[in-house]
């Protein structure tokens, strides 16, 4: 398949790149004129890059037109849960707006791409533990400025399939994920970064951290990516979540972290690290992508924390 992955230098873009060559894909990225090449450097001639800003309404159309690609797979996106809180406007200007440039471009293209919109557990909101594990039909409720963000774009997609029957568009709901070439920002490379720099001298034994109390459904990047090529490939126009099905305390991601690492750490707690409001648990079910697509997770945990402790090891010893 042709396809056109926007956010194609970010952490889940630069997966999904590695998984879609190994199959033989035609790829074209879009990044912005501004982010780093840092995750998709490895890449060379393989892949067509188009440094554009989802922004520019004509600049889209005008790629899509010259493209002409088969399937999207919008990721571009901020995915920063805590910082959107001081980024409002521009998590909003970044994940509706740019998204809505892209979903009209598309839709007016002579051969509409099928489309898949990668949305958020986030959306569901904070629920009681014993409405888990969540299922896909669960009412959105969200509670911080990216979920909200996430939601609104659930709601434009649906606008449009409502309008145009004809388009192949689906919503997915990825849960927490993590591995290698994640940045800064989500909870486990935070942890394994600040391990890695006092491994390597270069900082104190003593481990930053914000809400240990929350619980979250993490699975490995990897996984999540393969779930995103059998949705795309999928003709069912329905919303699917992606998860793990497993509840993970951030309590105790720390302890497995600090178990990989020789040294002896002392862990505080960062004040400006924890957010107005955090959702303490979110668990989903995946039965629903199981039975329907086939898809299985493959990666173990504890092999995911590894990979990214020995990723953001890796980093730092290059930054020397
Ligand atoms: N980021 C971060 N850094 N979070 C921390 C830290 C820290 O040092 N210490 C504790 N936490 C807690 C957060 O308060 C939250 O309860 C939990 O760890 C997970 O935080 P994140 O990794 O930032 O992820 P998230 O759950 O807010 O959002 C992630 O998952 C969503 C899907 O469920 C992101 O990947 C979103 O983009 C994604 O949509």
């Amino acid at each position: 398949m042709k396809v056109l992955i926007t956010g194609i230098e970010g952490f889940a873009g630069s997966h999904l790149v590695d998984l879609l060559l190994k199959e033989g894909w035609e790829i074209h990225g879009i990044k912005h004129p501004e982010s780093s090449f840092e995750n998709i450097a490895h890449l060379g001639p393989n892949v067509n890059i188009h440094a554009i800003d989802l922004n520019e309404h004509d600049q889209v159309r005008s790629h899509l037109e010259k493209i002409k690609p088969e399937g999207i797979i919008h990721l571009a996106a901020f995915s920063r849960v805590g910082m959107s809180w001081q980024s409002k406007v521009y998590t909003y200007r970044v994940n509706i707006l740019a998204t809505a440039n892209l979903l009209e471009a598309a839709a007016e293209s002579a051969s509409p791409p099928r489309l898949l919109m990668i949305s958020s557990a986030e959306v569901y909101g904070p629920l009681p533990k014993e409405k888990m594990p969540i299922t896909e039909d669960y009412p959105m409720n969200p509670v911080n400025p990216y979920a909200v963000s996430k939601a609104s774009v659930e709601l434009i997609t649906g606008q449009f399939m409502r309008e145009r029957p004809d388009l192949n568009w689906k919503i997915v709901r990825p849960f927490n994920h993590t591995g290698p070439r994640q940045t800064l920002g989500f909870v486990c490379s935070d942890f394994a970064r600040q391990v890695a720099l006092i491994e390597a001298g270069k900082m104190e034994p003593e481990i930053m951290v914000g809400n240990l109390a929350a619980e979250r459904d993490f699975s490995d990047v990897r996984d999540i990516v393969r779930a995103y090529k059998l949705l795309l490939e999928s003709d069912s126009a329905d919303t699917y979540q992606v998860c793990s099905g497993t509840a993970y305390p951030i309590k105790g991601i720390l302890e497995l972290l600090l178990e990989k690492s020789s040294r002896e750490i002392k862990v505080s707690v960062d004040e400006s690290k924890l957010r107005p409001i955090d959702t303490p648990m979110i668990v989903g079910d995946n039965s629903k992508i199981k039975k329907d697509l086939g898809w299985e997770p493959q990666y173990s945990f504890e092999k995911t924390l590894e990979d990214l402790l020995e990723y953001w090891r890796g980093k730092i010893k290059g930054d020397a």
